[in-house]
């Protein structure tokens, strides 16, 4: 990400004002290629600590670490010029008190250049995006299922039905009142997140939410259909690249046996050419 193009960057503020407008664009990345792909279609590109279980092959975001979070914030930035970039908050880097988040916030605002950072939490965490905001870090929020909690959560439930709408209604205030410039809502009854949207002064940004959420944002591998197994109903596969991919890895496999590749074209010859001649050709 070069200094220019950081000024030309959406800042956390222009996000925030995008409440109530044309819908927001998010996706996640993790790798440089990846950002240099959605950079031209995303107001902003999300860190998130699912690497973990994208790239790693964790069971779970619980593993993920700073550091991980930083080298993939690292790449992702090198590969964006126009969208904003966003840094999630590892499990155990800010939930102590404020000061710990601070640091962990600052590290990772220093070391990547991402214009912000996301945590999990609603009312428990409002003091923390009230210290952080206040010292000039720009926090997303993020509530409903929050994978960071699945433990105590029990799983990766539907949030908020029955009795539970009212509890994440106050989460949305509470982060909403302490300065966040946005929320993202997991995995929750369109309906509340409509209300929510309606409710609260700064923009959702729904995944397994609702339409009317003021913007969207998925997990890339998901959307492009990098895994073969399990894709949450929340999801929408937009290309099929896991099926194209083993497709394609069987049909090497395949040519390799048979000799068939590397063809005469991918092989050198013996003598370099003659750059006379080969100008000359
Ligand atoms: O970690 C992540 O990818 C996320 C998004 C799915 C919101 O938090």
């Amino acid at each position: 990400m070069s200094a220019t193009a950081q000024q030309s960057a959406p800042r956390p503020a222009d996000i925030r004002a995008m409440k109530g407008g044309t819908p927001i664009v998010s996706l996640t990345a993790y790798t440089t290629p990846m950002a240099r792909m959605m950079d031209a279609h995303c107001d902003f590109v999300l860190v998130g600590d699912s690497v973990g279980m994208v790239l790693h092959g964790m069971p779970s975001t619980l593993g993920v670490t700073m550091e991980m979070m930083i080298m993939h914030g690292q790449a992702v930035a090198r590969g964006l010029n126009r969208a904003m970039l966003v840094i999630d908050m590892p499990f155990g880097s800010y939930e102590e008190e404020p000061r710990q988040a601070m640091c962990s916030a600052a590290r990772i605002m220093r070391e990547t250049g991402a214009a912000a950072v996301k945590l999990e939490g609603g009312v428990h965490m409002a003091d923390t995006i009230r210290f952080l905001s206040a010292r000039g870090v720009p926090v997303m929020a993020h509530i409903g299922l929050t994978p960071q909690a699945i433990n105590t959560l029990g799983g990766y439930k539907v949030q908020g039905r029955g009795a539970g709408a009212k509890k994440l209604i106050e989460d949305a205030r509470a982060v909403a009142d302490a300065g966040a410039f946005a929320v993202v809502l997991e995995k929750l009854p369109a309906g509340l997140a409509d209300q929510i949207t309606a409710d609260i002064a700064i923009p959702t940004i729904g995944i397994g939410a609702s339409p009317g959420c003021d913007g969207q944002v998925l997990v890339v591998d998901d959307m492009l259909g990098l895994f073969s197994d399990f894709t949450p109903k929340f999801v929408k596969r937009y290309a099929q690249l896991g099926t194209d991919g083993k497709a394609a890895i069987a049909a090497y496999a395949a040519e390799v046996r048979a000799r068939k590749f590397p063809a005469a074209g991918h092989v050198f010859a013996d003598e370099a050419p003659n750059p006379e001649k080969a100008r000359n050709a």
